[in-house]
């Protein structure tokens, strides 16, 4: 059995006081809910304020972050390693979201150093692929796909990819409140453990969570999450209010 797993990506919004507060607000909803990894992603100069409410209110929530560089230090200047990271209890880190690789210019080399520096640092990656508009008008949805998993996943041995979660996440869906239709994600959510069958075993596929991102709602999360091979959200927008987070983590 996967458990479930909703994770709220911030993006770059929210001061370090409106964290804390979205965060405790959101607990007062969710609290003694179970059987769902809920997790918060906010901007890094944000993390230790959230860490120090997580644990002041004994708030079981996972701390995750939005990218991280590969190395553990260096000359990168702006850059955020996986140590800092650790530093202030970061469990998950999203890796390759979209708009890291469309504005950043990060590429699937990229994408797979931070996925397997993140596993050698005990970080649980969420590694993020989908495909644009025009490359699913043009008929590419699947080459794409599978090419940026198979990429992402590049010298990742069997007995840790069993840690990454997938985010599948169609570009032309994000922020656009134009979500994919559960049928079609979850096509897609199922090529991919089919992929994941070739590289590794069943076995091995049966157990990696595989999330589903674009303009997620409290409308449509009761539709991803009741198909076969979705075991969760990422999300934007509805994860920065915490109304809206906390129905999303209750559906789930
Ligand atoms: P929205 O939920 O705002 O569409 O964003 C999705 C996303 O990019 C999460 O990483």
């Amino acid at each position: 059995m996967r458990k479930k797993i909703i994770a709220g990506n911030w993006k770059m919004n929210l001061t370090p006081d409106q964290a804390s507060t979205l965060v405790r607000e959101t607990w007062e909803e969710i609290q003694g809910i179970d059987g769902v990894d809920v997790v918060v992603c906010p901007p890094f100069i944000c993390i230790p304020t959230v860490r120090e409410i997580l644990d002041e209110y004994s708030i079981n929530m996972h701390l995750g972050a939005q990218n991280m560089h590969w190395e553990e230090s260096g000359a990168y200047t702006g850059e955020i390693s996986p140590v800092m990271l650790k530093f202030y209890g970061v469990s998950h880190v999203i890796i390759g979201h979209s708009e890291r690789r469309q504005y950043f210019g990060e590429t699937d080399q990229a994408v797979n150093r931070k996925v397997l520096s993140a596993l050698s640092h005990d970080l649980t990656p969420i590694m993020c692929v989908g495909e644009s508009l025009k490359e699913r008008d043009d008929g590419h949805t699947k080459d794409v796909v599978v090419a940026q998993v198979k990429r992402g996943l590049f010298e990742v041995m069997k007995d840790v990819v069993r840690r990454v979660v997938i985010a599948y996440e169609p570009i032309w869906a994000i922020g656009t409140g134009k979500a994919a239709s559960a049928e079609d994600a979850q096509e897609v959510a199922s090529l991919i453990r089919e992929v994941l069958s070739e590289i590794y075993d069943e076995d091995t596929s049966r157990e990696i969570r595989i999330q589903y991102g674009g303009s997620v709602s409290p409308e449509n999360i009761s539709d991803f999450m009741s198909m076969p091979d979705i075991d969760g959200a990422l999300v934007g927008g509805a994860s920065i209010k915490s109304e809206s987070y906390a129905t999303l983590v209750r559906l789930a």
